[in-house]
């Protein structure tokens, strides 16, 4: 693969051993700072996406053909020791269950500590503290010392993916992969985790791939949206032309299975984006214009 800038050019397969071609030749890339999203019904292979991205594919007995290349380096070709200096620190993970993905006998301050120093040593505790709490602030969470002795059964769940979110950005990733980040939420706290990511976004300029089976979610989220059926990457577009004009049949019926809004309801995309998440998110009002559907047709699609 050239390089060409972007900060993640997929190419890549993956076989599992009672399921060869869980993925299939997907292609996308992805812009520093942009959001994209990855739709698709479950089985469809999102999670398999996000652990082949992270490298983490093989401890599930997973095999990945291809390439992974992330800011100028071929994940694919990495050893364990390589990766991890990358997971956490450049690359982050949060996952959809934020209290299983918390260890429930240590504090709060203790996982924010260990965090911290899977990547960074050399502050004092009291700086260290400093800078959980200002990690705290930053996604809308009491920035108290109290807090932080809290255990995570101390704590509602959507604190809880907050928190999961605060140490995912701590060290300033390029790229932030959501894997249905908001599916055990309530709605309302759903709208509040889906802003508090553009949020940050927009203040640190982090990447993110956001999955979701949600297309709504994802249309308040991500100017372009690239569409996941069996493994195979069927389409690939700017998320209103996804909504204007689905290419394949399966996206027509993911845009179908979205909730009609009533008529009083706004409904240009960038309204529909600010009553979901609360906030005027910039790439979505701004989404350029839809690509004609005959760049989108159906069968496996690599994303522009
Ligand atoms: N470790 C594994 N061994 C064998 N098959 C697996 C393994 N992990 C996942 N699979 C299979 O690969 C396919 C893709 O799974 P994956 O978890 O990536 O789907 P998903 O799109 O994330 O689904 P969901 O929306 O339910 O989370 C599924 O058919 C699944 O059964
Ligand atoms: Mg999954």
């Amino acid at each position: 693969m050239k390089p060409s800038g972007k900060l993640l050019e997929v190419d890549l397969s993956v076989d599992y051993p009672n399921m060869p071609g869980a993925l299939d030749q997907v292609r996308f890339d992805l812009d520093r700072g942009e959001i994209l999203g990855l739709v698709g019904g479950s089985g469809s292979g999102k999670s398999t996406l996000a652990m082949a991205v992270l490298g983490l594919v093989q401890w599930k007995n997973g095999r990945v053909r291809g390439a992974i290349r992330f800011d100028g380096r071929e994940l694919a070709a990495m050893r364990e020791p390589e990766l991890r200096a990358i997971r956490g620190s450049q690359i982050s993970l949060v996952l959809q269950s934020p209290v299983s993905s918390l260890n429930p006998a240590l504090r709060i301050e203790t996982q924010f500590r260990e965090a911290w120093k899977a990547h960074r040593s050399g502050l004092s505790s009291t700086h260290e503290r400093e800078l959980f709490l200002e990690h705290l602030r930053m996604v809308n969470l009491p920035a108290e010392p109290d807090f932080l002795r809290r255990y995570p059964s101390q704590i509602s769940v959507g604190q809880a993916q907050r928190l999961l979110i605060a140490m995912a950005i701590m060290h300033r990733p390029k790229l932030l992969i959501a894997d249905e980040p908001t599916s055990a939420l309530d709605p309302i706290t759903q709208a509040e985790v889906l802003a508090l990511l553009a949020r940050l976004n927009a203040r640190l300029g982090m990447a993110i791939l956001f999955i979701s089976h949600d297309l709504l979610s994802i249309a308040s989220l991500c100017r372009r949206v690239a569409i996941l059926e069996q493994g195979r990457l069927v389409e690939c577009a700017d998320t209103a032309a996804i909504f204007q004009a689905p290419a394949h049949p399966f996206t027509r019926r993911l845009v179908e299975a979205v909730p009609a809004l009533p008529h009083s309801f706004p409904s240009s995309l960038a309204n529909i984006a600010a009553a979901v998440t609360g906030v005027s998110h910039a790439r979505t009002a701004a989404a350029p214009q839809p690509q004609p559907a005959s760049t989108l047709d159906s069968g496996t699609e690599s994303c522009p």
